[in-house]
């Protein structure tokens, strides 16, 4: 199997087509704004992290590459409305910055604001995509909470899946929200 991360990615191409905004709600090393950054190049992709750190990386990542149509954005997903407006294609993948202190990770309340109000920028036919990880406390509170949240949805204006390998207790995985209609 691939990562889950490339699944992501997959479920993330079948949506964003050139010219669309997206957003990267979790930049992190700055891999799923690059993905999206080079899947719009003609698009604007903004990406959001609390950490110096993970701007630096992905600022470093995305100079290599030759890629300017990015906007790196230092502060929580949670604020994200005061910085965008509409987009196509989002990504929240939870936790902590690979390398960095555990502890910084996200945090079930910013990441239930965040999700909501980011479901209410999200344009029609777009689709917004949660990475989960169950495995660590943190991540099992996440998930728990949207796994039951998508479930709430109206299915008038949502359409909502998960993709989870079935075989194996706690491992990463991936709800998908699309946006049928606006409210
Ligand atoms: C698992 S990493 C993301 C990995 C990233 N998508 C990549 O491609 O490398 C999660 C990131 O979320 C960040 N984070 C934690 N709380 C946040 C918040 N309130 N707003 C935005 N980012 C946050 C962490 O600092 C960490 O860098």
């Amino acid at each position: 199997m691939k990562r889950i991360v490339d699944y992501a990615q997959l479920f993330m191409k079948e949506y964003l087509k050139d010219g669309d905004t997206a957003v990267d709600f979790t930049m992190g090393n700055g891999y799923d704004t690059l993905f999206l950054a080079k899947h719009t190049p003609h698009g604007k992709v903004y990406a959001f992290d609390v950490l110096e750190q993970a701007l630096k990386n992905t600022k470093a990542k995305l100079s290599w590459e030759g890629i300017e149509n990015v906007e790196l954005i230092l502060d929580g997903h949670e604020h994200a409305e005061r910085y965008i407006s509409r987009f196509k294609v989002g990504v929240f993948n939870f936790g902590y910055l690979p390398g960095n202190n555990k502890e910084e990770t996200t945090l079930l309340k910013t990441s239930q604001e965040a999700v909501e109000k980011a479901l209410k920028r999200l344009e029609r036919k777009g689709v917004l995509i949660l990475v989960l990880y169950p495995g660590h406390e943190q991540g099992a509170l996440e998930s728990h909470y949207f796994s039951s949240y998508i479930q709430s949805l109206d299915t008038y204006y949502y359409e909502c899946f998960t993709f989870k390998m079935e075989n194996k207790t706690d491992c990463p995985y991936i709800i998908g929200i699309e946006k049928k209609r606006e409210k």
